[in-house]
């Protein structure tokens, strides 16, 4: 197939220009990566499983009435997304203490907090993506206070449908980021769930053991990350029967007559 054209490469995805106007190719990478690329790893068979849950978790969404660029599924690691233009922010919702606001603000990971907290960060690779105040998005232009009100509300109802989705599964949703885009009609503008969810952006605990099934476990190394994202998939029933990765099988034991 001829390949499309590339419009960007992030750190675990590349951006393909899509087949129609207003659509985009999103391809899954198998490279991982942690604390602003300062660790690196390939990590087989990552993109393959990222792109089948954040599939699960946009369509989802998309049932319930939170709008998300996911269109359809075209390949193992490939998705048709609809064009948006990104918001500068990542928008992080916690439900339990954990990672940079547990050491920044002296809270003991696994404090389950009173609300959920949300916290934007200005996205900013050169520099390091730092916290950052409403004031700072409104007075430096990355989003509107209208803007700034639609993000919480869908970072809102993203955590309480993925706390849901979790939960059945035994699984406690401690922490995630999303990414939102605008999409236009005419002058109108809207705001949609965009990028990815998926493990790579979660913290997610086992209910009875605490295993964390999330890219902690990397940035952490904690374990085999393909086979923390796989047990994720098995409990949601998302990896078709032949995909999943059920480790190495015995095929011929050597001992037959
Ligand atoms: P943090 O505790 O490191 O600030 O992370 C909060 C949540 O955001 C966690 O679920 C991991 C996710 N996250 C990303 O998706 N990308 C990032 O670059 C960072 C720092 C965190």
């Amino acid at each position: 197939m001829a390949r499309r054209r590339m419009i960007y490469e992030g750190k675990a995805k590349i951006l393909y220009e899509g087949p129609e106007q207003g659509t985009i190719v999103q391809y899954f990478k198998d490279d991982a990566t942690a604390f602003n690329a300062e660790k690196k790893a390939v990590i087989d068979g990552k993109g393959v499983l990222n792109n089948r849950l954040s599939e699960h978790f946009m369509t989802g969404l998309n049932l319930i009435g939170v709008p998300t660029h996911f269109i359809k599924r075209l390949n193992m690691r490939e998705q048709l997304v609809k064009a948006v233009e990104i918001i500068p922010l990542e928008v992080v919702v916690r439900n339990i203490a954990a990672g940079s606001m547990s050491s920044r603000l002296g809270i003991k990971e696994g404090t389950p907090l009173p609300r959920p907290i949300i916290e934007f960060y200005y996205k900013e690779d050169s520099l390091n993506d730092p916290l950052i105040t409403e004031e700072h998005a409104i007075a430096f232009g990355w989003a509107s206070q209208q803007d700034l009100d639609e993000m919480v509300s869908l970072a809102l109802r993203v955590n309480d449908f993925l706390s849901g989705v979790m939960f059945g599964i035994g699984i406690k949703l401690v922490d995630f980021k999303i990414e939102i885009g605008r999409i236009f009609d005419g002058d109108y503008q809207r705001l949609i769930v965009a990028d990815e969810i998926s493990p790579d952006s979660c913290r997610l605990w086992d209910m009875e053991t605490g295993q964390k099934l999330d890219k902690d476990v990397f940035r952490r190394d904690l374990g085999n990350l393909a086979d923390a994202y796989t047990e994720l998939a098995n409990r949601l029933g998302v990896m078709p029967k032949n995909q999943q990765n059920d480790g190495p099988k015995l095929v011929h034991s050597g001992d037959e007559k």
